[in-house]
């Protein structure tokens, strides 16, 4: 924790107190309310923490007013078009970018432990063909707490870098494996010449009947989604992998419960959400009346893929995103795919309404990213799992910053409660 010299003065009635101001390498101030229950016996009030920070970190940076996202001090934009996913992971991981030399190392490492454990082909099949593949990636990576028991001793720094390679290596798997299973396809085994997305595709869509080849365009558009999502701070679906992991839990359940957290339709289910929605929409004329709809207060409907919690400019990956949506889209030679048409459209109507101008909603990275991936060919119900699997090296970076601080306690919030005051217990029979 940085020293401070700096400090806020609290008044409650006729007490004065002193509460510490850190300063962060970059963003705002922050002030230090750890003791203020114990010395003032009052608690601070912040659903949703938009004001609160939950710990210190030096993976990831974002400046929403400004649009920046940047991975241990390098902006998104040059990791997207220069670096490449297993890079990135190294840099989230280890802190710096890697020498050529321990780039191979973790390529290689990440590539050899990417089959999982025979066994667990078992769990796959337990679960019913309709399925979404978030509930099955739920369930099997907290079930690789019971396969690998050889790094569940987060206590050792060596074993908590095993596990957070086996997570990353396993996890494209896992999600491909849940693809094959609820179309009815055989699994497809891990190729190791192939590189990290280029083998998440071929296990995706190869089947053993016939050969498939990965185009290159394709396999760099599916590198650079894993490399948008590699990371993003303090997010709901981290901090509740932290947060599980502040009890001791081990890194498998740990992960399972950020891929929970991430399902739902406001973070990471948006993308599927998105889609579904540009669907519904149909066609160009019909936009007016789901713009209308999203700014209706008494309609729940929100224009899916736009707005964000920090962002309050540009989604700096929603930038990139459109860059690759327009490559890919090019070479597969759908430009007038219907669903392009309206998702271009929407976001210029949506840009030029005062609404989403006044709010501050732009499109965010989901936008884009469903876009690419119904023209890769996948369902929209594989597309938080890819989701899940590029944030997988964001979670164990996250969390093997949390364990390697000496600070870090469980995580226990307290309430504002206002339910009944104490009350004595009526029979059955008086009430
Ligand atoms: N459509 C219509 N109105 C919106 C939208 C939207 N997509 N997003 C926010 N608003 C309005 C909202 O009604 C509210 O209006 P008012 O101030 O009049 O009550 C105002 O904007 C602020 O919204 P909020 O819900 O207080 O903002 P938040 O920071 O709590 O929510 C959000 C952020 C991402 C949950 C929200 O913008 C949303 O639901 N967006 C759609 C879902 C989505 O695309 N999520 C993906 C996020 S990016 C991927 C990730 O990082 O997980």
């Amino acid at each position: 924790m940085a020293d401070t010299a700096k400090s806020a003065k609290l008044t409650i009635g006729e007490q004065t107190y002193d509460l510490p101001i850190y300063s962060p390498t970059v963003g705002p101030d922050v002030l230090d309310i750890r003791k203020l229950y114990g010395q003032a016996g009052v608690f601070t009030y912040d659903p949703g923490f938009t004001s609160t920070a939950s710990c210190d970190s030096t993976i990831t940076f974002i400046d929403g007013d400004e649009g920046i996202l940047l991975h241990r001090g390098y902006p998104i934009d040059q990791l997207a078009s220069k670096s490449h996913y297993l890079e990135v992971c190294y840099l989230l991981m280890y802190g710096e970018l890697p020498t050529a030399a321990e780039l191979e190392d973790f390529e290689n490492t990440i590539t050899r432990h990417t089959m999982i454990h025979e066994q667990m082909h078992n769990f796959f099949r337990g679960f019913r063909r309709d399925a979404h593949p978030m509930a099955t990636m739920v369930g099997v990576v907290g079930a690789m707490s019971a396969f690998y028991h050889d790094s569940t001793d987060i206590s050792d720094p060596r074993q908590r870098e095993i596990a957070s390679h086996r997570l990353i290596a396993k996890m494209p798997t896992i999600a491909a494996m849940a693809y094959k299973y609820s179309i009815g396809q055989p699994f497809v085994y891990p190729r190791n010449d192939l590189d990290y997305a280029a083998n998440f595709l071929h296990m995706c869509f190869s089947v053993p009947a016939e050969k498939y080849e990965v185009n290159p365009i394709l396999a760099r558009a599916m590198d650079r989604i894993f490399t948008l999502h590699a990371d993003h701070e303090q997010n709901a679906s981290t901090s509740t992998v932290r947060l599980a992991s502040s009890s001791g839990a081990n890194p498998f359940a740990c992960i399972a419960a950020g891929i929970a957290c991430l399902w739902g339709p406001a973070h990471g289910g948006a993308n599927q959400a998105c889609l579904e929605m540009l669907k519904e929409i149909g066609s160009v004329d019909r936009i007016p009346e789901f713009i209308a709809r999203a700014k209706d207060k008494n309609d729940p409907f929100r224009l899916m893929g736009f707005g964000h919690r920090v962002y309050k400019n540009r989604d700096p990956r929603a930038t990139v995103m459109k860059q690759s949506a327009d490559e890919v889209l090019d070479l597969l030679g759908v430009e007038n795919n219907p669903i392009l048409q309206v998702a271009k459209e929407l976001e210029k109507q949506a840009l030029e309404d005062p609404y989403f101008i006044d709010k501050k909603l732009f499109p965010n990275v989901d936008f884009y990213s469903g876009i690419i991936l119904e023209a890769m060919g996948f369902p929209t119900s594989m597309f938080t799992p890819i989701f899940a699997l590029s944030r997988t090296v964001g979670w164990v970076s996250q969390w093997k910053e949390q364990l390697a601080d000496p600070q870090h306690k469980i995580g226990r919030p307290r309430q504002l409660y206002l339910g009944s005051t104490l009350r004595d217990y009526t029979d059955i029979e008086s009430r």
